[in-house]
């Protein structure tokens, strides 16, 4: 019987190409598949684009395409029938390895990958590598420092309601915030009434060749912003103890 493969999780960028640990691009050089996944409304996959180009053979990628659906149950049948042909791979002896954007286990769908695979071959070993989360490829750019001393950095995703924003960002030092989306123009508006626009920095697309991080966001007020693919970081120079 053979033994079996070990399956991979790597975060790789946000950033420019080669931005993941020298320990996991030795892994993913030794494995025999690398899955990559892929919005369907992209032509190339983002994460693949943030490998050292050309170093691996195109013949072990696979590509896995994914939709923006909301449909629980299609997109865990994606996962299951995903994690069963890595499975397979693993039964049969082979190092795999699953590409993910920026931090392997920060927000992001390799959760759903890993618990899908463990779920289909308990049996394999796995092995995570963290990588670089957006807001510190942000803070890294922007030279925005995220905590110093014991100042309170609190991460979420941006609520709907602005008012629970401003508390959050009243109670801590540093508010690190993800997922922004359509609430771009709402988050601005709250910042500017706390005057706060000057302490907060922004990082759309970072590291993609269309990105753009700032540090200062007034001038967003006047131009038209996407809040898809963003991270904002707010500095509180007077937070209410609490
Ligand atoms: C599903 S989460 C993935 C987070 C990722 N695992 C990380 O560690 O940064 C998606 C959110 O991460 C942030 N994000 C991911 N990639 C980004 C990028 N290239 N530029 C700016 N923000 C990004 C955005 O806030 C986006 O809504």
């Amino acid at each position: 019987m053979n033994a079996l493969g070990t399956f991979y999780g790597i975060g790789v960028g946000p950033g420019e190409p080669g931005l993941l640990p020298v320990i996991a691009w030795e892994t993913l050089q030794r494995c025999a598949v690398i899955y990559v996944p892929r919005a369907g409304s992209q032509e190339a996959s983002t994460a693949k684009n943030c490998l050292p180009a050309n170093e691996i053979p195109e013949e072990r990628f696979r590509e896995v395409v994914f939709d923006m659906s909301k449909d629980h149950a299609a997109l865990e049948a994606r996962y299951t029938v995903m994690a069963e042909s890595i499975a397979e791979l693993l039964r049969a002896g082979q190092d795999v390895a699953y590409l993910t954007i920026g931090d392997t286990m920060t927000f992001s769908t390799f959760n759903y990958t890993l618990r899908a695979v463990r779920s289909a071959c308990p049996e394999a070993p796995w092995h995570v590598f963290p990588g670089v989360p957006c807001y510190a490829a942000l803070a890294a750019v922007t030279g925005f420092p995220l905590g110093e001393g014991k100042e309170r950095v609190q991460i979420l995703p941006c609520p709907e309601d602005t008012a629970e924003l401003e508390r959050v960002i009243q109670r801590n030092d540093i508010v690190v915030l993800m997922k922004i989306g359509h609430r771009l123009s709402a988050v601005l508006d709250l910042l500017q009434s706390m005057e706060l626009l000057e302490h907060a920095a922004f990082g759309s697309r970072i590291g993609m060749p269309d990105g753009n991080c700032l540090l200062g966001i007034a001038s967003l007020l006047s131009t038209p912003t996407s809040g898809y693919l963003s991270t904002m970081l707010i500095r509180n120079p007077a937070p209410r103890q609490s």
